[in-house]
């Protein structure tokens, strides 16, 4: 299959629209998408990321008017954090219309519903005219796409069409919150911090900790996710980087001074904004540049950094987790 590039976002809408998966640009991160309607479109998704079955999709719209579409009930707390923070980078987990085939959900009850402020996305789903089933447009288990290059690069001639758009202005995939409980519930970390999500309802609580042993409420979570080839350490700065392993290794963070011997790759990134949006493209030209180690400065879990931790924590994990899931 020959993959076409275009900026149209009319041209991917009618490719979508006849039944192809078009890779698209949003603000957090490149998505896959498919007509979230089409159960067979739908299935074109799972078998060009490698994605597991059970893993369900996000559905894109244009605005929250369309949520219903999609959507059984709105439960009061999702349509309060819809009203704050739609369209941007906030996914929330509502009951599932019975219209929404299963593909998309994975059997979930629930379907995650995302509105998207980037322009280019938002003149693209409006085009379609459906919702949209998108995850990230990586293949299964390896760093989101934040430049229609790297999507490019998972993707090639794996499907038919990629929108393109400049570098995501946020690079770290949306907060998902689910609303179908007494008490919403963060299940991934993402721009829109939990302060933000308590300041609209206070309610709001993260997933971590008693939760583990039950069974997984975001089938994603438990999969491995953002990581690169080369291996992936956290530090506290530019003087944990061993002198032994400073020529195969890369480094990024905030701070970029000090090093015992400078590695073979820097990125110093003046804010943690910038680490966030710059991490995933910088993970990527290291495993071009055929890095073995990369070392990642640890920032402090306060607003954008609570994600951004999130996902170096994630990438960091051992080879061992990483090889055995890969396989899917
Ligand atoms: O920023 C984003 O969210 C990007 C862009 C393209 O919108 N999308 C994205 O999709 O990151 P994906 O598939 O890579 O991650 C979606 C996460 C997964 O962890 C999935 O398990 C979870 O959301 N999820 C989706 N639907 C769910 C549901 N009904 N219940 C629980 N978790 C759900
Ligand atoms: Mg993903």
């Amino acid at each position: 299959m020959i993959t076409k590039l275009t900026r149209s976002p009319s041209v991917a809408a009618a490719i979508l629209r006849e039944g192809g998966v078009v890779a698209f640009p949003t603000e957090t991160v490149y998505g896959l998408g498919a007509n979230a309607l089409d159960a067979r479109s739908v299935r074109a998704i799972f078998r060009a990321k490698g994605r597991p079955r059970d893993n369900p999709l996000i559905v894109h719209v244009p605005s929250a008017e369309f949520v219903g579409q999609v959507a059984q009930r709105i439960p009061a707390s999702a349509r309060k954090l819809m009203e704050h923070f739609f369209p941007g980078p906030l996914t929330v987990i509502v009951p599932r219309h019975p219209g929404v085939p299963q593909e998309v959900t994975a059997g979930l009850d629930t379907v995650g519903v995302r509105c998207p402020r980037h322009h280019v996305a938002q003149e693209f789903l409006q085009a379609c005219g459906c919702p949209v089933a998108a995850p990230s447009a990586n293949r299964s288990g390896r760093p989101s796409p934040t430049t229609w290059q790297m999507a490019l690069a998972e993707l090639d001639g794996r499907i038919p069409c990629i929108l393109k758009g400049g570098r995501a202005e946020i690079g770290l995939e949306s907060t998902v919150v689910d609303c179908t409980g007494s008490r919403p519930v963060v299940l991934r970390e993402g721009a829109v911090h939990l302060e933000q999500l308590r300041a609209v309802v206070p309610s709001v609580r993260t997933a971590a900790g008693g939760e583990r042993h039950g069974p997984a409420r975001s089938p994603g979570l438990k999969y491995r996710h953002y990581a690169p080839r080369p291996r992936v350490i956290l530090v506290d700065g530019p003087r944990d980087v061993p002198v032994s392993e400073a020529a195969r290794a890369a480094y990024i963070g905030i701070e970029a001074r000090g090093f015992r011997r400078r590695p073979l790759r820097v990125k110093r990134c003046r804010a943690v904004s910038d680490y966030a949006k710059g991490l995933f493209s910088f993970f990527h030209q290291c495993e071009r540049d055929g890095v073995g180690t990369i070392f990642c400065q640890r920032v402090p879990r306060e607003g954008l950094g609570q994600a951004l931790m999130d996902r170096l924590h994630r990438a960091a994990e051992p080879a061992r987790t990483r090889k055995a899931e890969r396989s899917f």
